[in-house]
Parts: structure tokens; C-alpha cells; sequence
């Protein structure tokens, strides 16, 4: 398959990536070209398939179309494509910033608005498959998590109502909402004892959770067999939404 990941340099996008090259071709991005040149010269030293990339910002639509292009210019044509950007801001509502709002809301809604809206051009032919990202912290009220919960939550809505559009083009859009997972976006949590405890005692499993946690659930969603799972936000949380 022919697959295209955007926040591909990140903890979650990273081991996506790695381990959808072996049987994949991909074309990944995010803002920082050297990671992204690093991390398809790491993947090229363990893969025949081809594995290109450039830098993109997601929160702007032009770029994300820019990027898209240059996606199907690469591969030829496209069957999925995973969006991997996101951001955390942990605040409550009574000091969130105007741009802080905006800023969490461009990142996170406006590109993966932005993969579905031009992303569409290139699935309409041939079907297949949008994954974005969620949250877990959508689902359940956790303080602070105003701004991140709400976009969020925006994402799933839109999921929804985009499988339901682009149905009959046999394009498949679903979301993963992650527990709290060790990776960049997350360290000033799993860095300190005291807000990694409490954030475990949060989760059913009484720990937080790895990238490698989702390879399983991404590789089944793209799978050609999994083309009945359409509309979902499917949790991958250690119980943080729903396990006390
Ligand atoms: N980790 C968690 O606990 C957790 C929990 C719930 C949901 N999620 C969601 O899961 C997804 C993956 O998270 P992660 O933990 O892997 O995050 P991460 O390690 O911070 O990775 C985020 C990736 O997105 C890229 N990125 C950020 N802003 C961008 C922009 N404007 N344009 C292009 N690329 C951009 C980053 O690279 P550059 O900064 O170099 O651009 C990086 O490659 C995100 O949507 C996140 O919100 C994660």
C-alpha cells in the first residue's frame, strides 16, 4: 500500500512509520526536515520499499495540500493516510489564552479538517482509508484539559460526519483516542514521578501506555479486510475513558 503519515517524527508517527515501511511505501512529514530526512534515512537502512518525505505545517491548509501533492507526485497514487499531529495544552479555561486556544484548535482540528478536505482528491478514484487522532481525554472529564479535550473531540465529530460524506467514494475515515502515551508530546507528565503516578492511577491498567500500542489497531484499520470500520473513534487507553 501506499501510505502518507504527517506527524511522522513524533513518538506515536515515529514507530508507525518504522514499522509500516516493511511492507508499505510511505511518504511522511512534519515541521522539521532534518527529522524527517533522519528518519527515512534510519527506515531506508532496513527496507526495499520506498520511503521519501518533506516538511509541512499541518495547522495551515495550504501546506497540508502542498504536502498531499507532493505525497501522490512520489507514490503515484495513495490508499491511507494517518495524521499524526497533535498538541497538548494543559491549562484550565480561566487562564487559556485566545492564541493558545487558537493555536491547539490549528494543530490538532484544522489538519485533520485540512487531510480530509485535500486528502479526498487523491481517495476518491480508488477508496481508502484516514486515520486520525483523537483523544481519550475527550471522552472522560479530566481537569485542565479544556482546549486539548474540546479540539479533540472536534476531531471524532468531524470523523463522523466525513465517513458518512465520503462513504460512497468507499473512503473509510476513523480515529484512535489515546490514554496517555510515552512519547515528546508528554514528558513534562512522565518526566516527574508525581504526575506520572497520578496519571497511571488514572488508567484501568494502572500504567500509561507505549507507541507500540498502536501498530496493531493502525495496521488492522488500513487493512483492505477491515473495510466494514468506518466513522469510529476507537479507544487505545488503558481503560482511561471508561476502567476504574
Ligand atoms: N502521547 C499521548 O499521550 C497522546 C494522548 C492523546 C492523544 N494523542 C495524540 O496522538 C497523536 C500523536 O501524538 P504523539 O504523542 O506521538 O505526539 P508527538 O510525539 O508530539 O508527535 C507529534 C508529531 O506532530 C508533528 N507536528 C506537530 N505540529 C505540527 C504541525 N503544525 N505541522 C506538522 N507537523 C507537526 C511533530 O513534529 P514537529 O514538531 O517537528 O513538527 C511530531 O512529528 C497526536 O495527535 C496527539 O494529540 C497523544
Amino acid at each position: 500500500m501506499n501510505i502518507v503519515i504527517l506527524g511522522a517524527t513524533g513518538g506515536i508517527g515515529s514507530c508507525l512509520a518504522e514499522n509500516l515501511s516493511s511492507n508499505n511505501n510511505l511518504f511522511i512529514g512534519s515541521r522539521d526536515l532534518n527529522k524527517v530526512n533522519s528518519l527515512i534515512e534510519k527506515i531506508n537502512t532496513s527496507s526495499d520499499l520506498n520511503i521519501s518525505g518533506t516538511k509541512l505545517d499541518a495547522s495551515k491548509f495550504d501546506s497540508v495540500k502542498d504536502f498531499l501533492d507532493s505525497a501522490n507526485n512520489y507514490l503515484g497514487s495513495i490508499d491511507c493516510i494517518i495524521n499524526c499531529v497533535g498538541s497538548l495544552l494543559l491549562k484550565p479555561a480561566h487562564t487559556t489564552l485566545e492564541e493558545e486556544l487558537d493555536q491547539v484548535y490549528r494543530t490538532n482540528v484544522f489538519s485533520a479538517f485540512g487531510v480530509i478536505k485535500f486528502g479526498f482528491k487523491y481517495l476518491r478514484k480508488n477508496g481508502g482509508s484516514i486515520i486520525c487522532f483523537s483523544s481519550a481525554a475527550s471522552m472522560v472529564g479530566l481537569k485542565n484539559h479544556e482546549a486539548i479535550a474540546s479540539a479533540k473531540a472536534a476531531i471524532s465529530s468531524l470523523v463522523l460526519s466525513a465517513s458518512s460524506t465520503y462513504s460512497r467514494y468507499n473512503i473509510r475515515i476513523n480515529a484512535i483516542a489515546p490514554g496517555l502515551v510515552e512519547t515528546p508530546l508528554t514528558e513534562s507528565i512522565t518526566n516527574n514521578k508525581m504526575s506520572l503516578d497520578y496519571s497511571k492511577n488514572l488508567h484501568g491498567l494502572n500504567r500509561i501506555g507505549k507507541p507500540d500500542n498502536f501498530v496493531p489497531m493502525v495496521t488492522s484499520l488500513i487493512d483492505p479486510k477491515s473495510d466494514w470500520i468506518t466513522g469510529q473513534t476507537i479507544a487505545i487507553d488503558g481503560g482511561l475513558s471508561n476502567v476504574k
